[in-house]
């Protein structure tokens, strides 16, 4: 049985009830409509803690002016479902008005980081983000949290601000979960035509020559990036955002070849859908 928890008193109990027994408590954000990918983050919750517990909350302050807030894909009872049958203990279930009462005046925001990649079409973005993920831990009291590695620089962003602000929560990441073939699960992708979900298959693929190239001896950063944007821009429909190699440490931009682990982020716009991927490098693999 999934306890369904709409309040902060609600979660609050639900930790301190095992936290009294002695057990650890997991927490798994999401914003809903969960897909095979958010199933892999439970399981993988429940490895770390004895108690898991999700959050299904399709957070505003993340969502920039002309965003897909209002259409943002919502299935409260799948959603339960699946947590169900992922084995998650209890679903945090708030209202906007439990998460930003009227009169709510305070923003966590993690510098730098969040003005490269994402951040720089999506300015006000990971301050959402960040913020609604404090108050989730904070609510929930939860040991150890588990996010997804397809959004490489939330996970980036949400670990810089744990260190910075000491928050005793452990950060545990989840290799990106795909389709057949290919592409990274999204609750966006079901925005896709049949023509651009045809043509999503793009970003996996150039991500694949990447790799490819990599393990040939490619160091160049900016080779890697036109090997993924030339195969992108291939796909009809596709306007990129970015295309870019990074450090995958700290996001840092790289001048010249890589000698430390690597991650080609990029954005593409299909029609009105805009989709993230991306792959980490490795040297010596
Ligand atoms: P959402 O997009 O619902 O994603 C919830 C979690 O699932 C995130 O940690 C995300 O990285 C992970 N995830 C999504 N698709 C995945 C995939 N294909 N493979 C692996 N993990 C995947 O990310 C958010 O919600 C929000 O920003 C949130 C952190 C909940 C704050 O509102």
């Amino acid at each position: 049985m999934t306890d369904v928890l709409r309040s902060v008193a609600d979660a609050r109990a639900f930790s301190a009830g095992h936290h009294v027994a002695g057990r650890r408590v997991a927490l798994v954000p999401t914003m809903g409509s969960l897909h095979e990918g958010h199933v892999g983050l439970v399981r993988l919750a429940r490895q770390h803690a004895d108690a898991v517990v999700a959050s299904v909350f399709v957070n505003p302050t993340q969502f920039g002016p002309g965003e897909d807030f209002t259409r943002y894909p919502r299935d409260t009872e799948g959603d339960l479902a699946k947590l169900a049958s992922a084995g998650a203990d209890a679903v945090f279930l708030p209202d906007v008005a439990t998460m930003y009462p009227p009169g709510h005046a305070t923003k966590v925001t993690v510098f730098g980081l969040t003005e490269v990649l994402c951040g720089r079409s999506r300015p006000t973005h990971f301050a959402g983000v960040t913020t609604v993920v404090l108050k989730l831990f904070h609510i929930t009291r939860c040991d150890v949290a588990v996010f997804g590695e397809k959004d490489f620089q939330q996970l980036a962003v949400i670990r810089k601000m744990v260190a910075d602000l000491d928050v005793p929560v452990e950060i545990v990441g989840h290799p990106i979960v795909r389709e057949a073939d290919g592409l990274a699960m999204s609750s966006r992708n079901v925005y896709l035509s049949a023509a651009e979900r045809a043509a999503a298959r793009s970003l996996s693929a150039g991500l694949a020559d990447a790799r490819r190239a990599w393990a040939a001896g490619e160091r160049d950063p900016r080779a890697l990036e036109r090997l993924v944007r030339a195969r992108v821009e291939a796909a009809p429909g596709a306007d990129v955002d970015y295309v870019e190699a990074r450090d995958a440490a700290d996001l840092a931009a790289l001048d010249g070849p890589a000698a430390r682990p690597v991650v080609v982020a990029l954005a593409v716009r299909f029609g009105k859908t805009r989709l993230i991927d991306n792959a980490v490098l490795v040297p010596n693999q």
